[in-house]
């Protein structure tokens, strides 16, 4: 038995499924379901310096344009997340080549749009984020995949790809989702080796960093030296590790210059301008969340650990690698017998789940869990699962 830690303080144990199917948000309610497990959203409740932050702002009426230091400023959002790259990654992150955002896909289609042309090929980690996948494409670029092996991704086949008809982005989706893969610094080093010789601009979307789990380390990408910072888009945002997904903020560190003197010149209102509670969450976040942050983590550790009992127990033949960061599972399910779309049995048997070909062909016979529940309704959630 664990002790009595944060976690439960903070209520991180201890959710009513039922309350949770009466939230009116994508998760709960856009598909009938008696556990909703698939969108990356958490069903805990909001940290409470970001609930008092937000509240705030509402009782004083501040609702108007905020003050930042004229119309086109900098948020505070963006200057903390500077501060926080150096205290927690020991990054020192240029606050004059940072830019507001509204979400981090916003960042990473803008880099695929002004650093490539139609034809140009970006390689992608296999399987992968489906929004990356459906931007390669509807913008009329060529995917160029690195393939997940089972202990690792096999970087001499793309090396070998590149060579044949080159690219000129990467995306990196570091730490990885939907593998929960945590890109450590020898790995880095080699994408760092292959981007530089293929001369391609990486855009690092770390937007789970912040979920990093015990016994991993999170390294920012730019961090690695000048030269990989010069060739390196860095997005991320509070909105994964504090649920903080609807507020509609988030932040681009353009090391890249031609990215960043691209967007310095674009006039005022083109990419509208940053939400004032998306950016009093984010700031709330990253000042005073830490603690909140840390009981989370407790409670996703246990969970990952928990769902290889839990499959044992009701999907035997289920093979699933604990994440190193994310609260996302993936399970292959082919030892199952449940069929290419294991998601719609599961669907049947009250679960949803996020259906494992969305992230490419690798993803046949997968499902993506989302861990970020409590304990219990995890447990209850697998059992179902089971039939
Ligand atoms: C790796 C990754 N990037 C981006 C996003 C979406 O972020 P946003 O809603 O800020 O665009 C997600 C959401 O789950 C994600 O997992």
């Amino acid at each position: 038995m664990r002790e009595f830690g944060s976690a439960d303080v903070y209520g991180l144990r201890s959710l009513d499924v039922e309350r949770l199917r009466e939230r009116r948000g994508a998760k709960w309610m856009s598909r009938p379901a008696d556990y909703a497990a698939w969108v990356a959203d958490m069903d805990f409740e909001v940290a409470p310096p970001i609930s008092a932050a937000l509240h705030e702002l509402i009782d004083r009426h501040e609702l108007g344009y905020p003050n930042w230091g004229g119309p086109y400023a900098l948020s505070p959002a963006a200057k903390a997340f500077v501060r926080r790259m150096s205290d927690r990654y020991g990054w020192d992150a240029d606050v004059d080549r940072v830019h507001d955002l509204v979400d981090v896909l916003q960042g990473v289609r803008a880099v695929v749009h002004h650093r490539s042309e139609p034809g140009d090929g970006v390689v992608l980690h296999m399987p992968a984020y489906f929004p990356f996948i459906d931007g390669i494409e509807t913008m009329g670029r060529r995917r160029v995949d690195v393939e997940w092996c089972g202990d690792g991704f096999d970087y001499d086949d793309l090396e070998r790809r590149l060579a044949d008809r080159g690219a000129r982005i990467w995306i990196l989706c570091h730490p990885h989702n939907p593998l929960g893969h945590v890109f450590e610094r020898a790995e880095l080093e080699r994408i760092a080796d292959i981007a530089a010789r293929f001369d391609l601009v990486v855009v690092s979307d770390e937007v789970h960093a912040d979920l990093t789990l015990p016994g991993a380390v999170h390294v920012p990408f730019a961090s690695l030296g000048p030269d990989v910072a010069a060739r390196t888009v860095t997005v991320s945002s509070a909105s994964k590790a504090f649920n903080l997904a609807g507020l509609r903020w988030a932040v681009l560190h353009a090391g890249e210059e031609e990215l960043h003197d691209i967007l310095a010149s674009l006039p005022g209102h083109y990419l509208g301008a940053p939400n004032l509670f998306g950016v009093t969450a984010a700031v709330a976040a990253w000042t005073q969340g830490d603690a909140w942050l840390a009981a989370l983590i407790d409670v996703l550790d246990e969970n990952r650990l928990l769902l290889t009992e839990l499959l044992d127990r009701h999907l035997p033949g289920a093979c699933y690698r604990p994440p190193s960061a994310t609260y996302l599972a993936w399970v292959d399910c082919r030892g199952c017998r449940l069929g290419d779309e294991p998601a719609e049995v599961f669907r049947e048997r009250g679960v949803e789940l996020s259906a494992g070909p969305q992230f490419g062909p690798s993803g046949v016979g997968h499902v993506r869990i989302n861990l970020a529940t409590s304990p219990a309704i995890l447990s209850d959630m697998v059992a179902a699962m089971g039939g």
